[in-house]
């Protein structure tokens, strides 16, 4: 299987460098982005997407604009980085590990006395953040195949593999481990309208890794459970609050559907999805522009005087959840975000 990265650093280049995935599955393509601007652009487009990316993706682009500062003049040097942060910050509100690892990155340079030395921090700091996500895919997987039958069917939706994280994958980390384990798995993929980051990503890259995937539109998903295909459904996440899973927009319906169906229902995230501070009402869910609902493949499917709706994420109430699984075990119901996250930091 392969476990390459998904965005890193090119030292000798000196720039951050990601796989285009508006591209895919037509062309591979990679990124030498070299400004914040050209980050911000790519986070916006969905060039580079999927929270722990996302993360990635936002203390990079702290580095670098820590790294392409033109001030020697270090108030002048942190101001500047400051507002790169907050630009990057604000391109996608949801994913919370965007803000997360944004943060961590400005945490850190709080040690720095000079302006080469907050440059070297904050590489430093992106560089530890991109391994350790990688390491937490791991653990999520190898915590989340345990769960799994030794020959199941598994239904996930959007794109939580290797692309949305370093590297592995959080969902899709799981279904990784459980093949590395010996397990016979097989994977419906949704194809995740209306940019169908399951059709183009996830069935890319399990494909890739020659793992069994079958790729169905959203509204092919009941009836898939209904007729018992499914043996559970697993997804990632973009933000979790105590009372509330946010992913992509779908996943609310497939997890009702499994509900109704008796089928397992699991989330797998770090723990740094988590957000221990809002509860579900207080948190922004992005809407994207028109033209994703209404145009497909250059063709307009929708007339200009019909209104269009396009929130990216939807909100799964906890208690459809069947566990979240982390790097650091699985929550089970009563799912307590909150003690967990305690009990964590009290180890
Ligand atoms: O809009 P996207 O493509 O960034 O949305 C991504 C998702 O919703 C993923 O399911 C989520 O980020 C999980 S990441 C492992």
């Amino acid at each position: 299987m392969i476990d390459s990265a998904t965005l890193w650093w090119d030292s000798g280049k000196d720039c951050l460098c990601y796989i285009e995935q508006t591209l895919l599955p037509g062309e591979y393509r990679i990124i030498e982005c070299r400004t914040v601007d050209r980050l911000a652009t790519a986070i916006r487009r969905l060039e580079v997407r999927g929270a722990p990316a996302l993360g990635v993706a936002g203390a990079y682009g702290v580095a670098l604009a820590a790294r392409t500062s033109p001030h020697e003049d270090f108030g002048a040097f942190m101001a500047g980085v400051r507002q790169a942060a907050e630009l990057l910050r604000s391109t996608r509100p949801t994913a919370i590990n965007l803000g997360w690892g944004i943060n961590r990155v400005l945490v850190a340079l709080a040690a720095a006395g000079s302006c080469d030395q907050a440059r070297a921090i904050a590489l430093r700091q992106a560089d530890a953040i991109a391994r350790e996500d990688t390491a937490c895919c791991h653990a999520i997987g190898d915590n989340g195949a345990a769960l799994l039958p030794d020959r199941c069917t598994i239904l996930t939706h959007c794109n939580a593999g290797a692309l949305a994280c370093s590297s592995w994958g959080t969902a899709l980390g799981v279904i990784r481990s459980a093949v590395a384990a010996g397990k016979e798995v097989k994977v419906i993929s949704c194809e995740t309208r209306p940019l169908l980051q399951g059709a183009r990503l996830t069935a890319w890259e399990l494909a890739r890794d020659g793992i069994d995937v079958t790729t169905i539109t959203d509204s092919m998903a009941a009836q898939f459970m209904r007729a018992g295909t499914i043996d559970a459904v697993i997804v990632g996440a973009d933000r979790i609050t105590h009372d509330a899973v946010f992913n992509k927009i779908g996943t609310y319906m497939h997890a009702v559907c499994a509900h109704h169906h008796g089928i397992p229902f699991y989330v797998a995230a770090p723990l740094s999805t988590f957000d221990p501070e809002n509860a579900e009402r207080d948190v922004v869910i992005e809407e994207r522009g028109r033209e994703e609902v209404t145009i497909m493949g250059g063709r307009t499917y929708v007339p200009d005087g019909a209104k269009v709706r396009n929130p990216a994420f939807d909100a799964t109430p906890m208690n459809l959840v069947t566990a979240i699984i982390t790097e650091t075990g699985v929550l089970r119901q009563p799912i307590d975000t909150r003690s967990h996250l305690s009990h964590q930091k009290s180890h």
